[in-house]
């Protein structure tokens, strides 16, 4: 369905975030008919700009990040003819004023009927500011009832705060302004097909979820490996932020709980985030010296002398950890997860590791040595796709086995391009639905998490930092995370 018709106002629109990932998106949904027919769009800019200079600034990042190239020209005229500027600063109460007359004259003009979406892609230093002029104007006032009309919804993108404390801190902030159901917290894993597609597989399908449990699995994996290093200028901020609160607070901790949790009563975002936040609450905890034999971290050589980086930077660029979910259902099945920058491969994938069979009745020759338990591979990222590993019979009179794959290939599967992330968040915040965004309780819970990991690392209790080569599979120590359980770390390749 079209979203209800809205305007959009932008604040960010020139940065990085913006230009990659908002303006293509936003641009393919109008290419693909998808954005409301009353649409437009305001930026709201701290640089004066006219709106020329804007519109001109943004087709140049069109040009080089939009999804289909080269852009569709007819696309391009609607779009730029909704899109305008303003300009003023951030503490400056006049400027929310005049943000509002101009938002009052463009719905007047695109008859958008009061739909305001606010989207706050700043640094989250910008946000208590940005919440007090909007709330100042009387642009964001607290929605009173479920579906309330015309609608006021606030996105916001992470970090959701360093630590639980300043979490917190936020979400009172959101809070004293607006009602929870206008709140979209983005964190873009969720949008990708491939994570949506983790309940689907699992609920849609009857033959995979009785093994889904401790009976049958004996451990599951999340990678999350990329090649890139500290592009874009990324240095400072990254610095500051550190592979936990960049990777694994959400995008993995969130993947993880799809895994993890029980079916929902429904597929409506509260039901599914419900049993999300059940998945948080049963982490077991680790801190202190615990964190030591619990948590691998690492920084790759060179990281000191990226642009922004402070020369004795203590910062990990790599995680791998172990985890526990104490409940019913996974009690003594570990969680390993690993996450890092620089490595060898862009790789993302969720593997569930199953248990060897019970006796092996191929006894004969080397064959039996041989017989490797099944492994699922939910493929994330890239060559979206489910495999599944299993011990086949090689042709011959004798018994030989080896392992083969049963292989799902989103690009032979579908003939449609896989949509990106952002396409599919904006449309749901513009539609209403927040299931695939992340809730106030379920940020805290995650943050609950990782604070006292964070603690232990930082104050060095937590064991050492691993220096790694650039291009490598990570420190070594994270192979020994695994060993000492008698596991091994599914090789990236
Ligand atoms: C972002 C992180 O949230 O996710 C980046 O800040 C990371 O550091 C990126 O590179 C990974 O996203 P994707 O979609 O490329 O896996």
């Amino acid at each position: 369905d079209r979203p209800d018709p809205c305007i959009l106002v932008l604040f960010g629109a020139t940065g990085d975030l913006a230009q990659r990932k908002l303006f293509p998106a936003l641009f393919e949904l109008a290419r693909s008919g998808l954005l409301p027919e009353e649409f437009a769009l305001v930026a709201f800019s701290r640089s004066a700009q006219d709106d020329n200079a804007f519109r001109a600034q943004v087709k140049e990042g069109l040009q080089k990040f939009a999804r289909t190239q080269p852009l569709d020209e007819p696309t391009w005229e609607r779009f730029a003819s909704r899109m305008e500027c303003i300009s003023g600063n951030y503490d400056d109460p006049a400027a929310f004023q005049r943000l509002r007359e101009r938002l009052d004259t463009v719905g007047k003009r695109y008859n958008t009927q009061g739909n305001q979406l606010y989207y706050l892609a700043t640094p989250a230093s910008t946000f208590p500011p940005l919440l007090k002029g909007l709330a100042g104007a009387g642009l964001l006032p607290r929605e009173e009832q479920p579906g309330q009309r015309p609608w006021r919804r606030l996105v916001i993108e992470k970090p959701f705060g360093r630590d639980l404390e300043t979490a917190k801190e936020l979400n009172r902030n959101l809070a004293s302004v607006l009602d929870e159901r206008q709140i979209f917290r983005i964190d873009h894993y969720l949008g990708k097909e491939t994570v949506q597609n983790i309940l689907v597989f699992r609920f849609a399908n009857l033959i995979f979820e009785p093994l889904w449990n401790r009976n049958y699995v004996d451990h599951v994996e999340i990678t999350a490996t990329e090649a890139l290093g500290m592009e874009g200028g990324r240095g400072h901020f990254y610095d500051e932020t550190g592979v936990i609160r960049d990777m694994v607070q959400n995008h993995l901790l969130q993947v993880l709980a799809l895994c993890a949790m029980e079916p929902p009563t429904s597929f409506g975002a509260e039901d599914i985030r419900d049993e999300k936040n059940k998945v948080f609450r049963a982490l077991r905890s680790v801190e202190g010296e615990e964190v030591a034999s619990h948590v691998v971290a690492g920084q790759y050589k060179g990281y000191r002398e990226e642009q922004g980086v402070a020369k004795d930077s203590r910062t990990p660029t790599y995680v791998a950890m172990k985890m526990n979910v104490d409940n019913w259902r996974w009690q003594g099945v570990p969680f390993y997860l690993r996450a890092g920058k620089k490595l060898a491969k862009r790789l993302t994938e969720v593997s569930i590791h199953f248990k060897a069979v019970p006796i092996s009745l191929f006894s004969t020759g080397e064959a039996c040595q041989r017989l490797q338990p099944n492994v699922l591979r939910l493929r994330i990222q890239p060559q979206e796709g489910i495999a599944l590993s299993f011990e086949s019979k090689v042709p011959g009179e004798d018994v030989s086995i080896a392992g083969v794959t049963m292989d799902f290939g989103y690009a032979e599967s579908f003939a449609k391009p896989v949509p990106e992330a952002y396409e599919r968040l904006l449309l749901d915040c513009m539609r209403g639905n927040a299931t695939l965004f992340a809730r106030k309780d379920s940020v805290e819970q995650a943050w609950a998490y990782v604070t006292p990991i964070l603690r232990a690392l930082e104050s060095g209790q937590g064991g050492p930092i691993h220096e790694y080569a650039p291009g490598s599979t990570g420190p070594d120590a994270a192979a020994q995370l695994l060993a000492k359980d008698g596991r091994r770390w599914t090789v990236i390749k």
